[in-house]
């Protein structure tokens, strides 16, 4: 069984999709995947909750409990370790990660980012996208590289920005989309292993 360890810092709706799909799709029978464990970086993670409602594993690793992110990377290696994952999910995980960890999981860690990469890179990536008179924003799902929100382009959505749109509306209409092309991803990348 191939197990999937999902990374969180807030409410994991993305998170829960992926559960959701793996079970609608019966991804323990192909491809023989399995959601083994849910790791945040905050205590308080609304995703938390939604996991333990699901029987899976649930870990902390606060990030506010070490003195440095090699530190935090290096517990946070340990914990996912004890999963023994084939791939590594970043669903909202907001940290930046330390080269060694990002080598540690090359080619079996991806990320999603609610913006069309390679623009908008890091924060506030609806409201930068409304102020540049874009016509249309979107989400992508990635191989983790050193470079944040960086790496090869594993798929990704695209959605009108309409007249009146807030950040709020368009971040809407991409999570949307967001919980549709995360799973087809892993499974399609789980597929492939
Ligand atoms: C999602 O929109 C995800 O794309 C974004 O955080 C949100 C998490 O929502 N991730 C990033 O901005 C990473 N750079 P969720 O906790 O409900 O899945």
């Amino acid at each position: 069984m191939k197990n999937i360890v999902i990374l969180i810092s807030g409410g994991g709706s993305n998170m829960a999709a992926i559960v959701r799909a793996s079970q609608r799709d019966g991804w323990r029978k192909s491809p023989g995947a399995q959601v083994a464990a849910v790791i945040s970086n905050r205590p308080d993670a609304g995703g938390l909750a939604l996991a333990r409602e699901q029987m899976i594993a649930t870990e902390v690793v606060d990030h506010k409990q070490f003195g440095s992110r090699e530190a935090f990377d290096a517990e946070l290696a340990t914990v996912i370790d004890r999963h023994d994952p084939a791939l590594v999910v970043l669903a909202g995980f907001m940290r930046i990660l330390t080269p060694g960890f990002v080598e540690r999981y090359q080619g079996r860690m991806v990320n999603i980012h609610p913006s069309l990469l390679p623009a908008f890179p890091g924060l506030h990536t609806h409201q930068r996208a409304i102020d540049a008179g874009c016509r249309f924003a979107g989400a992508t799902v990635h191989q983790v590289t050193a470079e944040l929100d960086f790496g090869p382009i594993v798929d990704q959505a695209v959605v009108p920005v309409l007249p009146g749109d807030t950040a709020d509306s368009l971040a809407a209409r991409v999570l949307t989309q967001e919980h549709l092309i995360y799973p087809r991803a892993i499974a399609a990348l789980l597929q492939g292993q």
